[in-house]
């Protein structure tokens, strides 16, 4: 009886273990792919914190569409070594108005419009310490080393620094995990042997006690056992009968949904590579109800010269040509009898693309990542508290309002009528 019970630990042990040792032996794999260099010293002294950090803000949301801050070429020149071509005199009124710089016959400025094909470069109207603060910005961070971080799926590489703590702590978790487990295996063995010793030196033992107390651990007959094959069996009559439900629940949901479009245009390279906002394109989507699809005008922003001789580029030219739209597939579409308004979510309540769409900008082709059903509209408006741009005074009031009625917990969008039907249905 005894004997009986400690080879039956012994097999559980060892299943735990393997589990253990091959999802390690896969994760570890993993992150032997990333890897990260450390950021140079450049030499010029940082700016300070806020100095830096408003210089960056206007840099990330105006700049980066058309240009790297290393010497590489975008839309317009790298910025490195931009300090030795030019000064501050020169720079500041050419981010005003860099029109006004070339009318006013500025050889330089010429020159260079007339290099990159007489692209107009956008008009900022930044004041004075604005603009010192970009200039800082990119004259500290022009001269940096690019931190270079190798993508796990292939060789392409992208500028930016990345964060890899989550994926670090998770394997060194699991290390400490497998460790303690092999720790627990040797005590138990430990105690095994010592009791097999004590038994067979017992006197008294019949010889169906002896044998099984004589018998050696065959990992294999683990998958023999009764209680193993029907645990596969439940596991295999689950897993169809969830498949099942789900396609039956799933009609006429189109979550997943990835046409291939007329022109091979990627997210991953211009949202993601390129840094290009999303605004920029989907120009309705912090205004109006649509976030819209971009018209061929504001693909010849940059294609009249970038990458002129591609076939793709060329369908692009056709469809200006003939004077007819480019025929994209709609992958979002909500049935006519509800009502979704874009700039109530990124504008007034802040919330990010990625919470509905997943991270477009890492997607070659796009695909609808959320179900888009009326639950998963409901379900975030029971969970979401309601967090909007500053300085919006009538919410400043509703918050106020609602903390001296209702105490401290958040107020979610429920409370605002978001489960109302005629909110969402006309
Ligand atoms: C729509 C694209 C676009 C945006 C956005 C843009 N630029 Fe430009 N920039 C250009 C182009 C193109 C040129 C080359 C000159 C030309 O064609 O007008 C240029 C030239 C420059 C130059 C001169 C480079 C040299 O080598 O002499 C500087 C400096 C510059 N841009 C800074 C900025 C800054 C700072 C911002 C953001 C506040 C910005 N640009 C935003 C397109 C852009
Ligand atoms: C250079 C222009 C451009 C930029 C920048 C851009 N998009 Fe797009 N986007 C398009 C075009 C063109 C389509 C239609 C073709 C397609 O689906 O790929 C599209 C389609 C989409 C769709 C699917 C629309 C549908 O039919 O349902 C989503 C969602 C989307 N974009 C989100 C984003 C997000 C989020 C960003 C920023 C991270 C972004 N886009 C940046 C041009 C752009
Ligand atoms: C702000 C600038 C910008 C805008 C706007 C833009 N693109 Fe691009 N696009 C680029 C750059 C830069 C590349 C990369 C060129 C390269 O690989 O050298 C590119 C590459 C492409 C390519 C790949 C071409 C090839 O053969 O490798 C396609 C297709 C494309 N863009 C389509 C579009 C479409 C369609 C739009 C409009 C919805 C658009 N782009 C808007 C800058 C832009
Ligand atoms: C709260 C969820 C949510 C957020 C946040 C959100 N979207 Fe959408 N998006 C949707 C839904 C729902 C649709 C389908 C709308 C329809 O069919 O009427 C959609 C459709 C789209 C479309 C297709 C064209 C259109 O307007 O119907 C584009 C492009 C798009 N979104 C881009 C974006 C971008 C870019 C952002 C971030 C700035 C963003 N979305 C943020 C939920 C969201
Ligand atoms: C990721 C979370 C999220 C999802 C998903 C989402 N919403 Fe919202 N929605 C919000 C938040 C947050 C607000 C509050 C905005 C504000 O402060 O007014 C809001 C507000 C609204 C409002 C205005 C409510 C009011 O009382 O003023 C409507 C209408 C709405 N959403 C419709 C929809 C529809 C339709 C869908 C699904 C297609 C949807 N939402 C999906 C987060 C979400
Ligand atoms: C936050 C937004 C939202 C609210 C609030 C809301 N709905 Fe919906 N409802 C939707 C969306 C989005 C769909 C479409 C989903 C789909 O096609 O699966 C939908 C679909 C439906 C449908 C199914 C129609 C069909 O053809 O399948 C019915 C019925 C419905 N809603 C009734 C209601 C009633 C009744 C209420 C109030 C108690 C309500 N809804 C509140 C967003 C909402």
């Amino acid at each position: 009886m005894f004997a009986n019970r400690i080879t039956i630990y012994q097999k559980l042990l060892f299943v735990l273990l393997f589990g253990l040792f091959t999802s390690y032996g896969v994760h570890a794999q993993d992150s032997l792919a990333t890897a990260t260099t450390d950021n140079a010293d450049g030499g010029l002294a940082k700016p300070s914190d806020e100095v830096y950090n408003t210089g960056k803000t206007l840099w990330e949301q105006n700049c980066t569409s058309c240009h790297n801050i290393n010497a590489e070429k975008k839309v317009g020149p790298g910025m490195k070594g931009i300090f030795e071509r030019r000064d501050r005199a020169w720079l500041k009124p050419w981010i005003v108005n860099s029109q006004a710089v070339i009318a006013s016959g500025d050889a330089y400025a010429n020159k260079l419009y007339n290099e990159y094909n007489q692209t107009v470069m956008t008009s900022f109207a930044f004041k004075d310490e604005e603009l010192d603060a970009l200039l800082d910005f990119i004259a500290y961070e022009s001269e940096q080393e690019a931190v270079v971080v190798t993508d796990t799926d292939g060789g392409n590489t992208v500028a930016g620094d990345s964060g890899g703590i989550s994926s670090n702590y998770f394997n060194l978790l699991l290390g400490v995990l497998v460790f303690v487990l092999i720790l627990i295996l040797a005590v138990l063995f430990l105690m095994v042997t010592i009791l097999n010793r004590f038994l067979n030196q017992k006197e008294d033992l019949n010889e169906a006690d002896k044998e099984i107390v004589n018998q050696k651990f065959n990992p294999f007959s683990i998958f023999q056992s009764r209680a193993f094959l029907g645990g596969v069996a439940l596991i295999f009559v689950l897993v169809v009968a969830k498949t099942g439900l789900d396609g039956l629940i799933g009609v006429g949901i189109q979550q997943g949904y990835a046409p291939t479009q007329p022109i091979a245009f990627s997210h991953k390279l211009h949202a993601g590579m390129y840094e290009i906002d999303c605004g920029y394109c989907h120009t309705g989507v912090y205004k109006g109800k649509s976030a819209t699809i971009p018209s061929a005008n504001i693909c010849m922003n940059c294609h009249n010269q970038v990458k002129v001789g591609s076939p793709e580029i060329q369908k692009i030219y056709k469809a200006i040509e003939n004077d007819k739209p480019i025929e994209w597939i709609r992958i979002h579409n909500l049935p006519d009898l509800a009502y979704f308004n874009h700039s109530q979510h990124t504008n007034v309540a802040g919330l990010e693309c990625t919470q509905c769409h997943g991270e477009v900008e890492k997607m070659e082709v796009v695909a609808q990542r959320a179900p888009l059903t009326m639950g998963w509209c409901i379900n975030c408006h029971r969970q979401s508290a309601v967090d909007h741009a500053e300085g919006n005074e009538y919410y400043d009031r509703l918050l106020e309002y609602h903390e001296g009625t209702k105490g401290k917990a958040p107020m979610t969008v429920e409370q605002i009528g978001g489960l109302e039907c005629s909110k969402c249905h006309y």
